[in-house]
């Protein structure tokens, strides 16, 4: 199978000195009453700032918030904390600029001083961004001399500043977040050490069938927990009670379960649950003995049984990928099942770990347990999207077809 990177340059295939650099990432960062919530996606991002800027780059950092819909938005989506961490972080002076089709970038670059570079305001502000429309991707062109995508967590997103612009600026490449993104998952997806167990949680089947069909064959366990189990087990003529089922979903769940059989896979389910009456009854969680759920109650989490039964599997693997909790982990009542597994994660011994985004990366993170593990995605959609093969826009917008 070809690389991912097969044709892809790297920002260190450039002379960055005194050149215009885009740097388009993703710092599209959780923001309460002003203040980030979480770090990761701008410490994720610093090396290839610090690269960019130790190598002499007049930079321009760019990236999207949130999404926003109207003028009225401006001031939540606002990219100016994040300004003001980079700022502190680097210890250099971010210059926000507030909009990237004006001359301003232009002008600001010609005098950039080293220890500065500019930070373009929330991409979205301008619906060109979305719609990559050539009016944004232009006017990004004429102060762009080399086009860097860092952003792998809006890589799946067909937009101006990650396809319109690398598409029309010829010395284009990745930084370094995206090489280590698209490494891990290749691993997974392309050797992956065997025994290779994925662990699938979530809502809902339907966002995971197009990686489970793409791992199928690689892949030695599945281990099912979250709410996507429900489905599972009712494919199986398990009483679930009131617990959320895809109804639409169970005969895909039926004919997977018959189908790994077939070929000799294990996928487990749970076979205890914590339940409730209401979701909101945090302290009437009971266990059920078994894999039924009685009328009138729902699933919360995994139980104990189910930890101990995913842990022999978990701990036996050389690669494990995560994606989905196995309960309402933000409910700390309802966290323990999510818990343990980022912990079994954190104690296995020569294997590579990798947790897919969003909730997941989330959960691991809440746990105590994120520095225990290979790699967490920094892309939600992102990862689920390279994981069910599909080709990254942004990846795509970068490939030289010549190689
Ligand atoms: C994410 O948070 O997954 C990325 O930043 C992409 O954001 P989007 O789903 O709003 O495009």
């Amino acid at each position: 199978m070809k690389s991912t990177f097969t044709g892809i340059k790297s920002i260190e295939d450039f002379d960055l000195k005194d050149q215009r650099v885009f740097l388009r990432l993703d710092l599209n960062v959780p923001i309460k009453n002003g203040n980030i919530t979480d770090t990761t996606r701008i410490d994720a991002a610093l090396p290839t700032i610090k690269y960019a800027l130790e190598h002499g780059a007049k930079l321009v950092v760019a990236s999207h918030l949130g999404r926003p819909v109207s003028e009225a938005d401006r001031a939540k989506y606002s990219m100016e904390p994040v300004a003001d961490k980079l700022g502190k972080l680097l210890n250099c002076e971010v210059i926000l600029v507030e909009e990237p089709e004006s001359e301003a970038p232009k002008a600001l670059l010609r005098g950039l001083k080293p220890k500065q570079f500019i930070l373009l305001e929330n991409l979205r502000f301008n619906k060109d961004e979305t719609e990559n429309g050539d009016s944004l991707t232009d006017a990004i062109c004429e102060y762009t001399d080399i086009y860097i995508n860092d952003a792998f967590g809006a890589s799946h997103r067909a937009h101006s500043s990650i396809v319109g612009v690398p598409t029309k600026v010829p010395r284009h490449g990745i930084g370094f977040l995206m090489k280590k993104e698209i490494e891990m998952l290749d691993k997974v997806m392309q050797n992956p050490e065997s025994p290779f167990a994925i662990i699938l949680g979530g809502a809902k089947v339907s966002d995971k069938m197009g990686v489970i069909e793409n791992i199928i064959d690689r892949v030695d366990t599945i281990l099912v927990g979250g709410a996507m189990a429900y489905t599972f087990l009712a494919a199986q003529e398990v009483p679930v009670g009131n617990s959320r089922v895809e109804k639409d979903r169970i005969k895909y769940a039926h004919d997977l379960l018959e189908r790994m059989k077939m070929r000799g896979k294990r996928m487990f389910l749970p076979v205890d649950h914590c339940v409730v009456a209401k979701l909101e009854n945090t302290s009437e969680v009971t266990v059920t003995s078994d894999a039924a759920i009685g009328a009138g109650l729902l699933g919360v989490d995994i139980g104990p049984k189910t930890i101990e039964l995913f842990r022999k599997e978990i701990m036996s693997a050389k690669t494990v990928f995560w994606n989905g909790p196995m309960g309402i982990f933000e409910t700390p009542a309802y966290a323990k099942g999510t818990f343990a597994i980022a912990k079994m994660l954190s104690e296995l011994k020569d294997a590579t770990t990798i947790v897919g985004g969003g909730d997941s990366a989330a959960a691991i993170k809440a746990s105590g347990f994120a520095d225990k593990v290979t790699h967490i995605s920094t892309g939600g959609g992102a990862s689920l999207e390279f994981l069910q093969g599909d080709k990254l826009p942004g990846v795509e917008a970068l490939r030289d077809r010549k190689a």
